[in-house]
């Protein structure tokens, strides 16, 4: 993702939130809203615009799970690995999508179109195992049908 204008989209946010409390949080969710994540050039700007040590500021981001410090695929593949979905192979989807996609788990493709997440149960474990991209649910995925998966998305862009 290009982050342009980097210097006005952080001046923007850090005056519309100057002087609130828990200001802090909230700068670096208009940021993570506007860039899908935190770039650290971002952070490097929300520091020198207001002040606050860039250490304070990688402290907060790194305290909540919600803030993403890399750039996003364009498609979040999502795996499984609770325990119905471990019992039924998860490893080995997880491990096809790295050979498939060279990436590992919260890194995307250099493309930037798959980000790949490995996650603790998506509470339908009768269909396990699961991988989700984005909003699509894929059930009782067997390891030779990631290759397929992989493919309905790049077939869409
Ligand atoms: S363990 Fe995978 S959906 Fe519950």
């Amino acid at each position: 993702m290009v982050v342009e204008n980097l210097q006005d989209d952080v001046k923007t946010v850090v005056d519309r939130w100057k002087g609130k409390e828990g200001n802090l949080i909230m700068v670096l969710h208009d940021i993570q809203d506007r860039y899908g994540y935190v770039p650290r050039a971002a952070a490097l700007e929300v520091s020198r615009q207001s002040g606050m040590p860039l250490a304070r500021i990688y402290e907060v981001l790194t305290f909540y799970n919600y803030f993403k410090l890399k750039a996003p695929g364009k498609f979040n593949v999502a795996v499984c690995l609770g325990t119905a979905c471990y019992l039924k192979g998860a490893p080995a989807l997880i491990e096809e999508i790295r050979d498939i996609l060279h990436v590992n788990e919260g890194e995307t493709t250099k493309d930037g179109l798959f980000h790949l997440q490995i996650v603790r149960c998506l509470g339908c474990c009768g269909l396990a195992p699961v991988i989700t991209v984005d909003q699509k649910v894929y059930s009782a995925v067997k390891k030779s049908d990631v290759m397929g998966i992989i493919a309905e998305h790049s077939k869409t862009i």
